[in-house]
């Protein structure tokens, strides 16, 4: 197992009816409420949080968009320094959540803001951000639970992370009721990500950290079980609650410790997302098929490990039972209401895998994965096989 340090000062607030809390929980001080393009005020979450808050100073910002734009965002960061806010809440989904890490991160940043983005500025000191905190209307991303997030920069079309250990919430808010309101589509794509954010920590390569693949496998078992029935019946509280915490678990920083990862089908899903503006989730599911063919013999004894594991696949060799694996992840995927080919989320493709392959250049990205052996070619194999 290799070393690591488990840091995580997140107050998670669990279950039915927490929004309340949120008078205990949000300091009495000049507050930022930021939302999106309005769904909290159609499912009742809005009027929840401004019961809760019946005697702060509120500002609101709302319209930060899904794949949240730095532009956007930036007006937030002004409307903070003018008005001298000192903490703020988001309330939405992974989108909202991500957007307030970069404005959290950029109010008190000196010089050009997108470089937070470009240069990937870790942000370690919490004296130099503004404390936030959540409420999740959307189990997904695990951002209420973790300090990376993920802006796209609109006039460049580029999709790029941020994060460090100053950018925790202080607390979120995850009342597993919320989901209710949420678009099937939004459901499906919760669950596809959360699956594949445990993907990225676990199928490598087989090492010896066996409490961590466990607690991986049973996260997969978890979203296996209960996703296509999630999706179908939102207000079932069993699911709904299991599904909520699988989704926070699986990018909460856990899984991660002790133990390699890739994170390649991310980086290059942002891609089909800045390009095409393909959900996030649906782009994993086009994009990890495919790399776990061409990476395959890296990552086949971990394939034969989760088939068997977690889909309980028999066969003759390590190879049959991975191959197996990766069939029943791409059936899974079409289960969840994913198409998992490029060609069938979008048109006018052709040029992709070049374009990807250059940015990667640029970047100076020629090395992903947990091997580090996802090379440019590899990238433009995995990209020209999603087609
Ligand atoms: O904007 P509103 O009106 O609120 O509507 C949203 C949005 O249209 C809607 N929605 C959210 N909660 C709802 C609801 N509608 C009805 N009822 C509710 N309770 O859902 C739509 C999608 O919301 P969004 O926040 O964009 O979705 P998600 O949570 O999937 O977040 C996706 C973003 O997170 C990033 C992705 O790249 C993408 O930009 N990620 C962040 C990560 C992180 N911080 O750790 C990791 C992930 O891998 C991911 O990259
Ligand atoms: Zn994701």
């Amino acid at each position: 197992m290799n070393n690591f340090e488990l840091y995580n000062p997140v107050n998670y607030v669990f279950g039915k009816g927490q929004i309340e809390q949120l008078k205990d929980l949000v300091p009495n001080k000049k507050i930022l409420i930021a939302y999106g393009g309005g769904s909290i005020f159609k499912n009742g979450v809005y009027d929840q949080v401004k019961a809760a808050l019946p005697t702060h100073d509120v500002v609101e910002f709302g319209g930060i968009e899904p794949n949240p734009r730095y532009e956007t965002l930036m007006k937030a960061v002004e409307i903070i320094r003018k008005e001298k806010i000192e903490f703020i809440l988001a309330v939405g989904g992974g989108s909202v959540i991500d957007g307030v890490k970069f404005i959290s991160a950029a109010v008190n940043y000196e010089g050009d803001a997108a470089e937070i983005l470009r240069k990937r500025i870790l942000f370690k000191d919490v004296s130099k951000v503004i404390p936030f905190g959540t409420v999740l209307t959307l189990p997904a991303t695990g951002s209420e639970m973790n300090s990376g997030a993920v802006v796209t920069i609109e006039a460049t079309q580029e999709k790029l992370t941020l994060g460090g250990s100053a950018l925790f919430p202080v607390f979120s808010i995850v009342d597993p009721t919320v989901i209710i309101s949420l678009p099937k589509r939004q459901l499906q794509n919760g669950v596809v990500d959360a699956f594949t954010h445990v993907m990225e920590q676990y199928l490598t390569y087989t090492h010896d950290a066996l409490l961590q693949d466990r607690i991986s496998e049973s996260i997969l078992q978890t979203l296996i079980e209960i996703g296509p029935e999630v999706v179908e019946n939102p207000s079932d509280y069993k699911l709904a609650s299991n599904f909520v915490w699988s989704a926070t678990m699986a990018l909460n920083g856990l899984i991660q410790k002790g133990v390699p990862s890739d994170w390649a089908t991310h980086m290059i899903g942002h891609e089909l997302t800045a390009l095409y503006e393909i959900d996030h989730a649906r782009t994993l599911a086009i994009i990890a098929p495919s790399l776990y063919k061409v990476m395959f013999e890296t990552k086949k004894d971990k394939l034969a490990q989760y088939g068997q594991r977690v889909w309980n696949i028999t066969g003759n060799s390590t190879e049959e039972i991975a191959e197996k694996a990766i069939e029943k992840t791409v059936e899974f995927f079409h289960t969840m209401g994913m198409k998992t080919k490029i060609s069938e989320n979008t048109e006018n493709y052709e040029n992709t895998a070049d374009f990807i392959v250059s940015r990667f250049e640029e970047r100076g990205w020629k090395a992903m994965g947990e091997k580090q052996n996802i090379t440019p070619e590899k990238v433009r194999e995995i990209v020209e096989m999603s087609y």
